[in-house]
């Protein structure tokens, strides 16, 4: 991020215009539509975190799990551990939101996208913001964004109870192994979405191979490096898709709780 601020040298050489910008292609659609997104997913979250119908066995919902709570319903409970107690009653999910939540609010992908859409600094390139400070991620309170690599971490842990949750849907409702229902399939797009996104993360990048001076020297970290390289490529194509996977799984289970969807291979 750009440490210019409203009294540097490099702000007062900007050229001096009396429109908002000369730009008169639709800049505005892309903050317009991420705006949207970013909403939906929000709207969803918040209505999906007080909702009680999260488990439908063998599927348990995404926004739910880890289920860590007395509240959970017997076979919810991750590995029977329920370490939150009744915490106040509160839901389950609001329990852990911090985890995946925090990594996604710190993302890099997804800081720009909010900057854009949320604060209008900038909305777009060549367009001014309409804030007359901008200290950037220098200072309280977006240097806290840092410690995206430590949520780094916590997210390959929520993603591998995620692929664990997948694997248990492999079991029908009497906890026998063959089940292969819609919600099964769904449950597995949505997590290996969620390891794309989550190794393609920028801190991973730099945790395989950041610092080193030759890779001819390190070639198991080389190749871990050019895998996660690749996902990096793709980032914010993979937030987008693993942030509506996990939006359609949470909903399909919810749905199936709920009676509503009901057919035979659900
Ligand atoms: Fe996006 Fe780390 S930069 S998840």
């Amino acid at each position: 991020m750009s440490q210019t601020t409203a009294e540097s040298p490099i702000r007062k050489q900007r050229a001096q215009l009396n429109v908002r910008t000369l730009r008169t292609d639709r800049w505005w659609l892309t903050p317009a539509l991420t705006f949207a997104g970013l909403m939906s997913f929000l709207i969803y979250g918040f209505w999906a975190i007080f909702d009680k119908s999260y488990f439908a066995e063998p599927y348990i919902a995404p926004f739910s799990s880890p289920c860590l709570a007395t509240s959970c319903p017997e076979g919810a409970r991750f590995l029977g551990l329920a370490p939150f107690g009744d915490w106040y009653g509160l839901p389950p999910g609001l329990l852990i939101l911090g985890l995946p939540g925090g990594f996604r609010l710190t993302c890099y992908y997804y800081r720009k996208s909010y900057y854009r859409s949320f604060w209008l600094s900038p909305p777009a390139c060549a367009v001014s913001e309409p804030h007359t400070k901008y200290s950037g991620e220098t200072r309280l309170p977006l240097i806290i964004q840092n410690v995206h690599r430590y949520f780094f971490y916590l997210a390959v842990v929520i993603g591998a109870i995620l692929a664990y949750d997948a694997i248990l849907a492999f079991r029908d409702e009497h906890g026998n192994w063959g089940h292969v229902g819609l919600g099964t399939l769904i449950l597995l797009a949505n997590a290996i979405l969620i390891f794309c996104y989550t190794l393609g993360c920028h801190s991973c990048r730099h945790i395989t191979a950041g610092r080193l001076n030759h890779f001819s020297r390190h070639p198991i970290r080389y190749k871990a490096w050019t895998f996660v390289s690749k996902l990096n490529a793709r980032h914010q194509q993979f937030a987008w898709a693993s942030m509506y996977s996990v939006m359609i799984a949470d909903l399909y289970v919810r749905l199936v709780a709920k009676g509503v969807i009901n057919f035979p291979f659900a």
